[in-house]
């Protein structure tokens, strides 16, 4: 795709920075527009390095406002759509389902709208690549993966928005030929993810000495993967993706959430020179997140025959660099963590306070 012009959205959030960084340090002869709301997820200190190289541009936008995103096609006549912007937190939809709505379905939609205008004349190059979820598959016993030819249980308010959104890709590329391929991955961790997902929340908490509020009996099951594994197999996918397909991305890497949050109380005490023990003491179980899944894991093996994909980056090593990166970054932590977030803690946790 020499000399392409690439619509991120999503940009300036967790994965989204990883993946705009990844494009305009490698690729210098693509243009990079990141399209991106700037919700409390966003933030452009995530892009500081980048922010002037001369094939990144900036826009402060809402992937539902269909007239800018319009523009935004004719203006740049996209080759690529890389589309990460969403509404991620699954705390929050059961909150407030109608920002998922909005966001996820209606966003993905008006950007798939303006993609369909655009190319339908000359398909040829193009390509939709949507971004999603692992938890579109719903919940697994205790043992079992997700494969791609899992059937579609979402569970929440978040995953039920996700898996429409997949629906109306998948729908747009049968009904209108519109080349588009779709990845589902699993949880992500590392640097820059907003301290309402579990690992930035313990890491931010355990800093300051605070509780960390563990659902039900930290028994549920998530399969954790670096940030950058994922931007490498999103950028491996954009360039190498078969039209049409979805290929599930996974760490191979399940953890117990409270053995992950004993690991990560280790790696703190050792980080911050504190005895060992100190940071376990703060473990709170509290009351359970409604409609909590159980267990995810993702078979990857598609994407490790058919593109030869694989996680690098170890747990232990990707969890070190993790918290290396908050404790030098603890600036960035307190902006982030100041005023609403302040409001969404106060919200979220104190009806949840111990049982
Ligand atoms: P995030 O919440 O950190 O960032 C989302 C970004 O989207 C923010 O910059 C926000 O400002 C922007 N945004 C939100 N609404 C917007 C709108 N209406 N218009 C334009 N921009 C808007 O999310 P993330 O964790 O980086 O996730 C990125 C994508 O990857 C999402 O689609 C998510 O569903 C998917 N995903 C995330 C994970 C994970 O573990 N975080 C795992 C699998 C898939
Ligand atoms: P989260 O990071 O919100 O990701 P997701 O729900 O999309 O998997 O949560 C990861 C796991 O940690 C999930 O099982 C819920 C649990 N959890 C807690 O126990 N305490 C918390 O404060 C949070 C935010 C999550």
């Amino acid at each position: 795709m020499a000399g392409k012009t690439i619509l991120i959205t999503g940009g300036a959030g967790f994965i989204g920075s990883h993946v705009v960084r990844r494009f305009v340090n490698n690729y210098p002869d693509y243009q990079i527009v990141n399209l991106d709301k700037l919700t409390y997820a966003g933030n452009l200190e995530n892009l500081k390095d980048i922010e002037d190289k001369p094939n990144y541009t900036f826009v402060k936008g809402d992937i539902t406002d269909e007239k800018l995103v319009f523009s935004l096609f004719e203006k740049y006549q996209f080759d690529g759509v890389i589309h990460l912007a969403a509404e991620s937190h699954v705390d929050r939809s059961i909150e407030n389902p109608m920002e998922f709505i909005k966001t996820n379905i209606i966003g993905t939609v008006t950007l798939l709208n303006a993609a369909r205008k655009y190319w339908t004349d000359n398909p040829e190059g193009k390509l939709f690549y949507h971004i999603s979820t692992d938890e579109v598959y719903g919940s697994l016993e205790d043992d079992g993966f997700f494969t791609e030819q899992t059937p579609y249980d979402p569970r929440s308010p978040y995953s039920a928005s996700k898996a429409s959104s997949d629906h109306f890709v998948r729908a747009y590329n049968n009904t209108y030929h519109l080349p588009t391929v779709i990845t589902n991955c699993s949880n992500n961790y590392g640097p820059n993810q907003f301290p309402e997902k579990l690992i930035p929340l313990a890491i931010n908490n355990i800093l300051n000495m605070k509780h960390i509020p563990i659902y039900g009996q930290g028994t549920n099951v998530r399969d954790w993967l670096y940030v950058e594994d994922h931007a490498r197999a999103i950028d491996l996918v954009f360039h190498k993706g078969k039209i049409g397909e979805t290929y599930n991305i996974g760490g191979n890497n399940t953890w117990k959430n409270i053995d992950l949050i004993r690991l990560l109380c280790k790696v703190m005490d050792q980080e911050l020179g504190r005895d060992p023990g100190t940071s376990e003491k703060l473990i709170t179980f509290v009351k359970d997140r409604p409609g909590h899944d159980h267990r995810y894991a993702i078979d990857a093996s598609k994407i490790k025959q058919e593109l030869g994909w694989e996680p690098e980056v170890d747990f232990e090593t990707g969890l070190r660099k993790t918290v290396r990166w908050y404790l030098g970054n603890q600036k960035w932590l307190k902006n982030v963590v100041s005023g609403e977030y302040q409001k969404y803690y106060e919200k979220q946790y104190k009806n949840r306070l111990v049982k």
